[in-house]
């Protein structure tokens, strides 16, 4: 087995979102919402829908294709493809295995993880321990979600939430310092149905019945999840820190799950951490799971927030309950994102056509798609489109 390096860092990073824009304004005319209630109560203005030709594979090798540019790699130059996501392609095949065949590499291992909204926080440790072992060079972390297949855009409790995305980073052995510094991870199994998919598991396999009670869809106790969700992510940030032999007034910049800014807010208050050094980017994508926190680190770096030396504390928390925080110090050159210009959805190569004619692109949301003023404005769907309406 090879020498473990001293050190695990960030050295690629990228993103991708899809263009489609579903706002509050279409919302209101969707369920009884509007854009007051929304934006006070979650901060959320819009959010990115994947097309019908998007999946979860398709968006995650854009993002993993654009971090591995940005690391001055090539995609064989990867020992280890981790995909965090809730929304798999299939059951079977991995989506980590589709990526690995859509961005061209021919030696990688691939596998998915299953922590929910905590997916890229737990790939990111699991790629942490394979890199310090020395059992890979380059791990390439992705979380990505195509939330609204699993939406239910009755339900004004969730479908205001959750939207589409990918991100990914690149992690890599490297013997300078800096790097990784201190990894927390939890699981509260209490509240394990606080937020969850009860249909199409082992448990509950989808059936005529699991369908009429739109079981298909996730299922939320959303004040109870908010309680939880800003208790634990100010422990696992804290516990983080602590392993990481640091103070909070050390870190630069928070980058937390995008799930909704008061709970953003609230665990900068129970931190007593400024807003000012907190990343939020909710407003522009809603919650978009595993795929949260690796896009919201791609448009910090973007913007101007990080720079080389900078301490940063990445935090979620997601069904289950996991929840996740690594510390650690920035050393790559921001200006390396430029390597990844010109990356886009013609880069990568997945088409499987053979799933005709089922149409992944929600019913619900075909009017918006089609540019109509409102629901009642647009062509009926076709019986092709309204397979789940
Ligand atoms: O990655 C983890 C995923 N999950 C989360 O992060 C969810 C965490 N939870 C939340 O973000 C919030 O609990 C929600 C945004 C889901 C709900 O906000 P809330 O402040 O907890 O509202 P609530 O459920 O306590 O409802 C307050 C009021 C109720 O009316 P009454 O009973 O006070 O008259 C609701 O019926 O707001 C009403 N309400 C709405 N009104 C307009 C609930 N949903 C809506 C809506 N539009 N969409």
């Amino acid at each position: 087995m090879p020498r473990s390096p001293s050190g695990v860092h960030v050295t690629g990073w990228g993103a991708y979102a899809p263009s489609l824009k579903l706002t509050n304004a279409h919302l209101e005319q969707m369920v009884d919402t509007n854009d007051e209630w929304i934006v006070t109560r979650t901060g959320i203005r819009e959010r990115r829908i994947a097309g019908p030709d998007e999946t979860t594979a398709s968006m995650a090798a854009v993002a993993g294709l654009r971090a591995i540019a940005t690391a001055g790699l090539q995609p064989d130059d990867i020992d280890l493809i981790i995909v965090g996501t809730l929304t798999p392609d299939y059951p079977m095949p991995s989506t980590a295995a589709l990526v690995k065949g859509a961005i061209g590499n021919k030696r990688a291992a691939a596998f998915d993880l299953g922590a929910a909204c905590s997916g890229f926080i737990y790939g990111y440790a699991t790629a942490h321990a394979y890199v310090a072992a020395g059992m890979a060079k380059n791990v390439l972390v992705i979380g990505a979600e195509t939330l609204s297949r699993a939406t239910d855009f009755t339900d004004r409790g969730t479908c205001l939430l959750f939207g589409d995305a990918a991100g990914a980073v690149v992690l890599s052995a490297s013997d300078e310092p800096g790097g990784t510094m201190g990894i927390e991870m939890t699981t509260e199994p209490s509240g394990a149905y606080l937020i969850w998919l009860p249909a199409g598991g082992a448990a509950r396999p989808s059936c005529d019945a699991t369908l009429e009670a739109r079981e298909h869809y996730m299922k939320m106790k959303g004040s109870e999840t908010f309680k939880m969700a800003v208790r634990t992510l100010g422990s696992t940030s804290q516990a983080s820190l602590a392993k990481a032999g640091l103070e909070l007034e050390d870190i630069d910049l928070v980058v937390p799950h995008q799930a909704n800014i008061r709970i953003i807010e609230g665990l900068a208050k129970s931190l007593g951490f400024p807003m000012e050094r907190v990343f939020v980017n909710v407003d522009c994508y809603g919650n978009t799971s595993a795929a949260s926190v690796p896009l919201a680190l791609s448009e910090a770096v973007a913007s101007g927030r990080v720079k080389q030396g900078d301490k940063l504390l990445l935090v979620a928390f997601g069904s289950g309950l996991t929840s996740g925080a690594i510390t650690f110090e920035w050393t790559a050159d921001p200006a390396n994102a430029a390597r990844a210009d010109g990356i886009g959805p013609e880069s990568v190569k997945i088409a499987p056509g053979y799933l005709e004619p089922v149409n992944p692109f929600p019913p619900a949301l075909e009017w918006v798609r089609s540019g109509a003023a409102s629901p009642a404005a647009a062509q009926p769907p076709t019986r092709r489109e309204s397979h789940n309406a």
